[in-house]
């Protein structure tokens, strides 16, 4: 047991410390991301008409595309509390070489957000998924969780 312990923390490290919780789920939720061709069929969020610096870790430069069930609750403009089931953000991170290295996408199911970061863009193996700390932690400060744009009650 004891030498089992000690290889699973080796590999983790080994594996630079990702967290993926969920990695089927994640695997699932790429391809939905796929299906959806989210770079032809989705809105941009707010604030982020194309290719912007990030102000985050997340790459130099990133695309930001919100799903119908967001630009609605932007569009109806009432006051909200939290984001609703069904919203769907996604963020293509890109470097400086301006190719695309990174995607990290966040999706409102049963009132808690489903998150995921690939940085493995052929296979749809997640390095972070389901509620790592490293992403709530850093979200904290936004709207629900959402930090790019706000609320309408607080636009
Ligand atoms: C160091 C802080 C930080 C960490 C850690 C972080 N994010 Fe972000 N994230 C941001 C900021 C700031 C933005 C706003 C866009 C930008 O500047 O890149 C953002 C934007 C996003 C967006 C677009 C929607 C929004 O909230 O603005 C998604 C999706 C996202 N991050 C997913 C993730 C996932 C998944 C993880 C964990 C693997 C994660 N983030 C970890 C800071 C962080």
């Amino acid at each position: 047991m004891k030498i089992h312990a000690l290889i699973g923390a080796l590999l983790l490290v080994a594996t630079g410390c990702g967290d993926n919780q969920e990695p089927e789920a994640a695997v699932a939720f790429w391809n939905q991301l796929q299906t959806d061709d989210y770079r032809s069929n989705f809105a941009r969020a707010p604030g982020w008409p194309g290719r912007e610096p990030s102000k985050a870790i997340h790459a130099d430069f990133v695309e930001i595309y919100i799903n119908d069930v967001v630009v609605d609750a932007l569009d109806a403009g009432e006051p909200i509390t939290a984001w609703p089931d069904g919203s769907l953000i996604v963020k293509d991170g890109y470097d400086g070489d301006e190719e695309l290295n990174v995607v990290a996408a966040m999706e409102k199911r049963d009132g808690a957000w489903f998150w995921a970061e690939w940085f493995d863009l052929e296979s749809g193996e997640a390095k972070y998924s389901g509620s790592p700390r490293l992403c709530t932690d850093c979200h904290s400060d936004g709207d629900d969780f959402v930090t790019s744009f706000s609320f309408p009650a607080a636009q």
